[in-house]
């Protein structure tokens, strides 16, 4: 596709676009993110521009997916800096969509799964995959895409989007992609600019206790109740760790595992000092 990335900021001129896309038979790959970009992000631009005739990633940080005492007003947002990487990564277009257009004042429709969005971050979460369900559907219905791409560190959102995409027969097909790291481990996350110096030393706790379940999987340890001491044991290590959940579930309906035999995984969410910082890991192979 072009060399120049074009921003689009009405729904209508998003579609008029991703429709000419269709009738060329070019597909469309999506990167649906709120901004404040990483190389996480930018390894699924990578990945959509490697698979499709053209690529839109979205930058929308999406009120319905914040509950009241979250952090939607100071999420971190930088336009230019955002701008700027998509154009380098080779996107054609950047759609920002505005809050307004997308939810109107009589807004009313809301995409909600009945198990999925429970365990986990639905605990401490409450509406949140609703939210993010609803927002990707609508994006979806935008940018028409033949090809969505969403990062592992939000597994729950993964498992969440590709059951909806299953259950309303969407025909997008969801690409899973790996979770990127620093290089002593941490994974990247925009919320990981709220953590202070010391906090940031202390955030390295979540992939160690990771690595601790691995071990222990690689042991043939089958009893969660070792894996979960083990890793609670490594966090609270840390002076500014607090727990949300320590889990180790089946991948696919997101239940804990009382006995780890084949796929498990470990699954964390772990607030340093005001930030909530989620992970995970696949146990199996
Ligand atoms: O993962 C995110 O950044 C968001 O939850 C998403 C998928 C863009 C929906 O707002």
């Amino acid at each position: 596709m072009a060399e120049i990335m074009k921003t689009i900021t009405s729904i209508h001129d998003m579609t008029t676009w991703a429709r000419d896309r269709v009738l060329n038979r070019e597909s469309i790959g999506f990167v649906p993110t709120m901004g404040y970009l990483h190389d996480g992000h930018l390894s699924l631009v990578k990945r959509a521009r490697s698979e499709n005739d053209a690529v839109v990633a979205s930058v929308f940080v999406n009120p319905t997916q914040f509950g009241q005492n979250e952090d939607f007003t100071v999420y971190p947002r930088d336009p230019d800096g955002d701008s700027e990487k998509l154009r380098s990564g080779g996107v054609d277009v950047l759609f920002i969509p505005e809050a307004d257009e997308l939810y109107g004042q009589d807004y009313e429709t809301y995409v909600e799964l009945e198990r999925l969005p429970l365990p986990l971050c639905g605990k401490s979460r409450p509406g949140h995959f609703r939210g993010v369900a609803t927002v990707v559907l609508k994006l979806f219905n935008i940018v028409l895409p033949n090809n969505a791409y969403f990062g592992s560190k939000d597994f729950q959102q993964l498992q969440v989007i590709r059951r909806m995409v299953r259950d309303l027969n969407v025909s997008t097909m969801i690409v899973g992609c790996p979770t990127v790291r620093e290089p002593d481990g941490l994974a990247m996350s925009s919320r990981n600019a709220y953590l202070s110096p010391v906090e940031r030393k202390q955030a390295i706790c979540l992939h160690d206790a990771l690595m601790i379940a691995k071990g222990l999987f690689d042991k043939t340890e089958t009893d969660a109740s070792v894996y979960i001491k083990a890793m609670k044991d490594r966090i609270t290590e840390e002076s500014d760790a607090r727990p949300d959940y320590i889990s180790l579930v089946d991948p696919e309906t997101l239940e804990d595992l009382p006995t780890v035999k084949d796929a498990a995984l470990a699954v964390m969410a772990v607030k340093i000092g005001k930030t909530r910082l989620i992970d995970n890991m696949s146990l199996a192979g």
